[in-house]
């Protein structure tokens, strides 16, 4: 909500501020505006705080210098509207609003605390450091971002269905898409995905099982995050419905989350049907990164730590 109100005010704030600082009644309030053909510069060892209650709009451009930082600190926001050139570095404890046509670009960097403060609608090309993998009751997250893999297990009890933003996100995706997308496999308890396995195991055997389905415990359907849609073949990425997919899944807050080629990465072949939501905003830095989820959250991928015979035994 607050995201949207931001980008609603944007416009009506600008044509009102052009360029100076005003406070308002609440003198922790403050508003400046960087307006459209306006550039603000940071250069080499300077700073630009941007502090509690403080909101800076760029209608135009920033350019920060490599040396030079951005600091937003908790409370604070910058919001986006025309561009951030960025060869320094920015820290991000507040919130950044990027709305559809803004852009921030260049080899500086973006450390953050979390995803769920950013909104991005437009572009962002620049790194992103994420911070550190929390636990938190058996499911590890990046910045609010849940990862399971190969090497990053998900607890035995985690899991109550399909998490409802993921089924509105596909119904939409639907019906925008006019494609049917017929949902295949959507949550998977630990005991479901025990059953999948083994069944996958005594057909092709463990090792190859293993490089297309995951051990219980390691399954991201697990997370009610993740669907199988139409069809669990690499034909599908050559289907229509799947080529749309491909395109346009990052809009509805999906990615592919084991993509073609990075298979040493991901731990998994390809799996064009697999698609993980991480909302609209992350999937969108995600699709714009090119980077797999492991890549881009910076956590190890891979194969497993435990040997497939020794993992087997415990579960027989
Ligand atoms: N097919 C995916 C990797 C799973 O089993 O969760
Ligand atoms: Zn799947």
């Amino acid at each position: 909500m607050r995201k949207i109100v931001f980008f609603a005010v944007l416009s009506l704030l600008s044509l009102m501020l052009c360029g100076c600082r005003t406070t308002h009644e609440d003198p922790n309030v403050t508003e400046s505006v960087i307006s459209d053909g306006e550039m603000y510069t940071i250069f080499e060892n300077g700073e630009l705080k941007i502090t509690d209650g403080e909101t800076l709009y760029i209608e135009g451009k920033m350019l920060c210098h490599k040396g030079g930082r951005i600091t937003v600190e908790q409370g604070g926001s910058l919001m986006i509207n025309g561009e951030l050139e960025l060869a320094g570095e920015l820290f991000l404890d507040g919130f950044l609003g990027i709305s559809e046509n803004a852009s921030v670009y260049g080899e500086g960097s973006a450390s953050i605390n979390s995803f769920n403060d950013i909104y991005c609608e437009g572009s962002f090309t620049a790194e992103i450091i994420p911070p550190k993998p929390v636990i938190t009751d058996g499911v590890t997250s990046v910045g609010g971002v849940v990862i399971v893999n190969k090497k990053i297990p998900i607890s035995k009890e985690y899991g109550r269905g399909l998490d409802w933003d993921v089924i509105s996100a596909l119904n939409k995706m639907r019906k925008e898409s006019g494609y049917e997308m017929k949902l295949i496999s959507g949550f998977r308890s630990y005991g479901t995905q025990v059953d999948v396995y083994k069944n996958w195991c005594e057909r092709d055997g463990v090792e190859a099982a293993e490089t297309y389905s995951s051990r219980p415990g390691h399954s991201e359907h697990q997370t009610g995050l993740t669907v199988d849609i139409t069809n669990t073949e690499e034909e599908y990425a050559y289907t229509d419905e799947g080529r749309w997919v491909a395109e346009n899944c990052y809009k509805y807050g999906f990615v592919i989350r084991y993509p073609k080629g990075k298979e040493s990465v991901t731990g998994y072949t390809y799996e064009p049907w697999h698609l993980r939501y991480l909302g609209k905003s992350t999937a969108k830095l995600v699709f714009d990164s090119g980077l797999t989820l492991e890549e881009f959250l910076g956590v190890e991928g891979g194969g497993y730590y435990q040997s497939s015979a020794d993992f087997m035994m415990g579960l027989y």
